[in-house]
């Protein structure tokens, strides 16, 4: 039951913190949509910045109660059975969610050069950029769920 728990608790926080890897490029097209309006920027920006916080507490918990589910036999193997012995899906799901991650800093580096002043890229440009989360998540949710090899 354990293990069920924390696996509800872990896909949960998946959830949090996928709204923010998918939300946040909006922010960047609104911001570049709204050029010569800075009461709306600073708004847009502000939202940006919360949701790129709470982007970092969701990934914390993810990881956390990720890496329970994975190592957390090591202190309780009753609870936190090994389904990860001997399988590679779980090496390239991290390998993924790491270039995940990097997508997700890479967008709050952009929403922070904004706010500092700098000129974003076209609408266009931004919404290109926010397909590359679909793109990695749906083999992350392949290997999860199907578990290949
Ligand atoms: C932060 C790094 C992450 C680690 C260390 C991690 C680790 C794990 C582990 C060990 C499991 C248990 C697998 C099982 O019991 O079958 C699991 C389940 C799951 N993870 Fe993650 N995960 C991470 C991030 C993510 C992300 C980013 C997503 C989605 C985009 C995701 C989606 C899921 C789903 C849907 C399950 C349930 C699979 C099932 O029950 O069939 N995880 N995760």
């Amino acid at each position: 039951m354990t293990y069920l728990w924390t696996k509800t608790f872990h896909a949960l926080f998946v959830i949090a913190w996928m709204a923010c890897v998918f939300y946040l490029p909006r922010i960047l097209v609104n911001l570049a949509e709204t050029q010569g309006r800075p009461a709306v920027q600073e708004r847009v920006a502000l939202m940006g910045r919360r949701l790129y916080r709470f982007g970092h507490v969701m990934f914390a918990l993810m990881l956390g109660l990720g890496l329970l589910l994975w190592f957390g036999r090591v202190v309780a193997p009753e609870l936190w059975p090994h389904v990860t012995a001997g399988r590679g899906w779980m090496h390239a799901k991290f390998l993924l969610v790491l270039v995940l991650l990097g997508y997700f800093l890479w967008t709050g580096r952009m929403l922070k050069a904004i706010a500092a002043g700098a000129t974003p890229k076209s609408s266009t440009w931004y919404r290109w950029f926010n397909e590359i989360p679909l793109l990695l998540a749906i083999p992350i949710l392949f290997l999860v769920i199907a578990k290949p090899f």
